[in-house]
């Protein structure tokens, strides 16, 4: 039996003042204090080598997954149990699953890198499990210690290391935690039973496999992503599918991304779908101030300290869209570009809305390519890492 004084409890509270949140369901998670040891259960159908071959000679982005995934699964009054690094396999899931009805689902993004010397490193994994604590809180799934989330990604790249690219053009091993509610239910309620999974797919760059390329941005007045109060500072499946019928509204004008303007009053830009912004004005770095709607990227806050590291300065500011598009015009913002994960820093060419099209004076600029530099090279081992951003797995 579980015995509640050898547990720890966690508990929610309100992140607007700090108190217990009493308006809310109360929710006591409880999990064992022994760390989970995802311990393998070997794939006894592996790729072969020949296979493995011909899928890094072209991974695309995510097209193929390797051979194991990290799972766990939690609940209610026991926490988390059954982990294990086992052969990669779909899920079968009860059509009454809670994720299927009312979306209650979180997810990371991190990439593994494999150095010329043939270690395999990750970049500040501790803050993706930082934020994916802090996604499972706002959709009330339960708590992964970091300690448990480090494992199942570490077993997971070390297990699968022969998966992750040599780093030619910028490939990588990119890394996918989710959770989600597994409890066939169809009450609305949080989940009593939880499913923690970690996939990792190679992945080329996400928008163009040949090298870096500007890109055209599609920036939409008519759909919001996120509104105060709602999910836009956390990483949940349902603000992508909130952002796809502006996405393909860009499509059809041959951009790449939407970006997406504030809800309420339209005073400023804010994200783009999958990616944070930047822009360069009179020599200074601007992004979007973190007002609660936006993801709190964590490629977005490393450039602000590579920026800084550079002697370029920065601000965290409120850009509204006639600035973003007055600037771009009469010149003072020269450059601009989306940044995460995925994206790492890809250049915007021009900003496109139904009125007119607002062409950037340098798509490569000088200072977006610096920085990318930097960190690109920080994140493959060319260039030192000041600030202990990488852990190595291998
Ligand atoms: N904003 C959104 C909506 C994202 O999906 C991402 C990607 O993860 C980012 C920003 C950038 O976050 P990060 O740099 O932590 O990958
Ligand atoms: C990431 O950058 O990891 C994301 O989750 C964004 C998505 C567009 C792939």
């Amino acid at each position: 039996m579980l015995n509640q004084s050898t547990h720890h409890r966690l508990r929610h509270f309100c992140p607007s003042n700090g108190k217990h949140a009493c308006r809310q369901p109360i929710r006591w998670h409880y999990y064992l204090p022994m760390a989970l040891q995802f311990g393998l259960t070997p794939n006894t159908a592996p790729a072969s080598e020949e296979q493995l071959a011909n899928i890094l000679a072209d991974p695309g982005f995510c097209d193929y997954y390797t051979d194991h995934m990290a799972l766990a699964t939690w609940k209610d009054g026991e926490g988390w149990f059954d982990d294990g690094i086992v052969p990669f396999a779909p899920f079968q899931l009860h059509p009454a699953a809670a994720v299927l009805h009312y979306g209650q689902e979180i997810f990371e993004g991190m990439k593994a890198y494999r150095w010329a010397d043939d270690s395999i490193w990750l970049f500040r994994p501790e803050e993706n499990a930082k934020r994916f604590n802090q996604s499972a809180r706002r959709m009330m799934l339960p708590q992964i210690p970091t300690a448990d989330f480090m494992t199942a990604v570490e077993r997971l790249v070390a297990t699968d290391s022969r998966w992750v690219p040599q780093g030619a053009g910028e490939q990588t091993l990119y890394i996918r935690p989710i959770m989600f509610a597994s409890e066939a239910y169809l009450g609305v309620r949080a989940a009593k039973v939880c499913t923690f999974c970690v996939i990792a797919a190679p992945a080329a760059m996400y928008f163009s496999k040949d090298g870096v390329k500007p890109v055209d941005i599609w920036i939409t007045d008519e759909y919001a992503r996120a509104g105060i109060g709602g999910t836009g500072s956390a990483k949940c499946g349902g603000n992508y599918a909130a952002s796809l019928i502006a996405q393909y509204e860009g499509y059809e004008q041959d951009c790449a991304q939407v970006l997406f303007i504030e809800a309420s009053n339209k005073d400023r830009v804010e994200e783009f779908g999958g990616m944070n912004l930047f822009v360069l004005k009179d020599g200074k770095l601007l992004t979007p101030a973190l007002t609660g709607t936006i993801l709190d990227g964590i490629t977005r806050r490393s450039i602000i300290q590579v920026a800084a590291d550079l002697g370029i300065p920065t601000a965290e500011c409120r850009i509204t869209p006639d600035d973003l598009y007055s600037f771009v015009q009469d010149g003072s913002i020269t450059e601009a570009f989306s940044c995460g994960t995925a994206a790492v820093i890809t250049p915007v060419n021009a900003f496109k809305t139904k009125q007119a099209q607002y062409q950037l004076a340098q798509p490569l600029g000088a200072v977006t390519m610096a920085i990318r530099e930097r960190l690109v090279g920080i994140q493959f081992g060319h260039v030192e890492d000041t600030h202990s951003w990488m852990q190595r797995v291998v």
